[in-house]
């Protein structure tokens, strides 16, 4: 199963676009002799890569909860009770305590959600973690919904950043040699940071990967004040699409390689969990600075501008929400931000030149989404990224294998996806 995922290229009658790019397990032979490749996998020795990947021998899986501290019950990837409005993590559940990252031993990555949940062993403190762990953690911390944590999970490992067999998945860097059930067959498994898959341009507080020699991974303080400054310190719906809006506006501008496409919705949906998952009920439920600071791990200096303190931790008597965050709530808030500052789907193809994306899913036409979308695509979005043929770079296209595909119809077969009307995943 070389290449789980990526089992196909489509190559597009024109030859528009100069960045085609070389996945592993990607037959690019065809494209290679005609077009300049440009690698968007992490190179061999740089920012992201093996070499550069923390290790730790001695790896200790995270933290269960216990009946005392029960927080969701969601253990063993089932479901859990869905109720939330409890204090995270519990007061004497030392088992939880934040514990900072030694950047030796402990992965981190593009994504502080998951940043937080290994610093507080909701997942493993080393940040190689299972598909278990992340079902159960994301609604023991956060409560989001057993659909979206699911969905969420498979898109992490199936993106080809995680291992199908093992279940596990690398949180940042590459660390193929321990989620890999056997790396000669399943080639590089980049873990959350490879490029243009989960991870991609135009993030909040991440760089691009090609105007900063492929470190889309790190906290950057210059973009978390931006966005600090855009919305006022409120980080609500209005004021992200807006920044979101900037940074899309920035990316055409300074990324010739910049390429937003139909993965890039889940940047919308990673935005609204700042102001529908990270507020505590002990502060009225705001996205307000002190909140998302500590979530993102930013320190403010005397100058007005923000550190990273390595200290992405849950902030002090923090409660969750109370009804879960699901599939069809986050899919509404996708399409609410998007439509507040609507942009183009597609690339640059050359300085100054942007080519849209003609379509994709019933959903993306001409570049954009129409406002009369839907509800059911809507609702169906995540799962058609995870499920259809999806283009991930200009020329290029994820497709689902049928190993990922079974491992989805598994995975969901106890969630109420077919409540929603979207397409089975093999079907077709
Ligand atoms: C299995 C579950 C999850 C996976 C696999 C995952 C993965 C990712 C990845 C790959 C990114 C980088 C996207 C990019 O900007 O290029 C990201 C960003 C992000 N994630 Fe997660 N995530 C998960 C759950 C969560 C949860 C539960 C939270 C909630 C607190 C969260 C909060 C965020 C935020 C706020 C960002 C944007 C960071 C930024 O742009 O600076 N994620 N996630
Ligand atoms: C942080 O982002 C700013 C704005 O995009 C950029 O100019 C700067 O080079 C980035 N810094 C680092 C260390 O990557
Ligand atoms: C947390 O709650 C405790 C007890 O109510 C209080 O003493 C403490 O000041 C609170 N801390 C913060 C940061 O709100
Ligand atoms: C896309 O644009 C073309 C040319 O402007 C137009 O003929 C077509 O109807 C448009 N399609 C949609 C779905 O809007």
């Amino acid at each position: 199963m070389k290449g789980a995922i990526v089992s196909s290229i489509l190559i597009s009658g024109a030859a528009a676009f100069p960045f085609v790019v070389d996945v592993s397990g990607v037959d690019s032979s065809m494209i290679q002799a005609e077009r300049r490749r440009i690698r968007r996998q992490q190179p061999a020795d740089g920012a992201g890569s093996a070499a550069n990947c923390p290790f730790n021998a001695n790896h200790v899986p995270a933290a269960p909860v216990t009946s005392q501290y029960p927080y969701n019950n969601a253990k063993n990837g089932v479901i859990g009770n869905q109720k939330g409005g409890y204090q995270v993590p519990a007061p004497g559940d030392t088992a939880h305590q934040f514990v900072a990252p030694n950047p030796d031993t402990d992965i981190r990555g593009p994504c502080p959600g998951l940043n937080v949940a290994a610093n507080h062993n909701f997942l493993a403190h080393d940040g190689i973690t299972t598909y278990t762990e992340l079902v159960d953690a994301q609604q023991n911390i956060y409560n989001v919904g057993y659909d979206l944590a699911n969905l969420l999970a498979l898109l992490g490992l199936t993106l080809t950043d995680g291992d199908l067999v093992t279940e596990k998945l690398s949180i940042g860097c590459d660390a193929t040699t321990r989620t890999s059930v056997n790396p000669v067959l399943t080639g590089a498994e980049p873990g959350l940071d490879g490029h243009n898959k989960f991870e991609a341009d135009t993030s909040l507080t991440r760089n691009d990967y090609f105007t900063h020699g492929g470190d889309n991974f790190k906290f950057n303080g210059t973009l978390f004040g931006m966005m600090t400054e855009t919305t006022g310190g409120n980080y609500n719906l209005p004021n992200l699409a807006l920044y979101r809006y900037q940074r899309y506006q920035q990316s055409v501008n300074e990324n010739p390689n910049f390429y937003f496409g139909p993965l890039s919705l889940l940047l919308f949906g990673a935005a609204s969990f700042l102001y529908e998952l990270m507020p505590s009920g002990t502060r009225g439920y705001a996205p307000d600075e002190y909140t998302i600071s500590s979530f993102f791990g930013a320190e403010k200096n005397a100058d007005g501008t923000y550190s990273f303190n390595n200290a992405e931790k849950i902030p002090d008597n923090w409660t969750n929400r109370v009804e879960p965050y699901t599939n069809e709530l986050v899919g509404a808030e996708i399409i609410k931000m998007y439509l507040l500052n609507p942009v183009l789907f597609g690339g640059n193809t050359a300085a100054g030149s942007f080519d849209a994306l003609q379509g994709w899913g019933g959903l993306i036409a001409n570049g954009t989404i129409p406002s009369a979308v839907d509800p059911k695509v809507t609702s169906c979005l995540l799962y058609q990224i995870l499920t259809e043929r999806v283009p991930s770079y200009l020329n290029g296209v994820l497709t689902p294998t049928v190993e990922a595909l079974s491992l989805i119809a598994s995975k969901l077969s106890n969630t109420d996806f077919s409540n929603l009307g979207c397409p089975a995943p093999l079907s077709k």
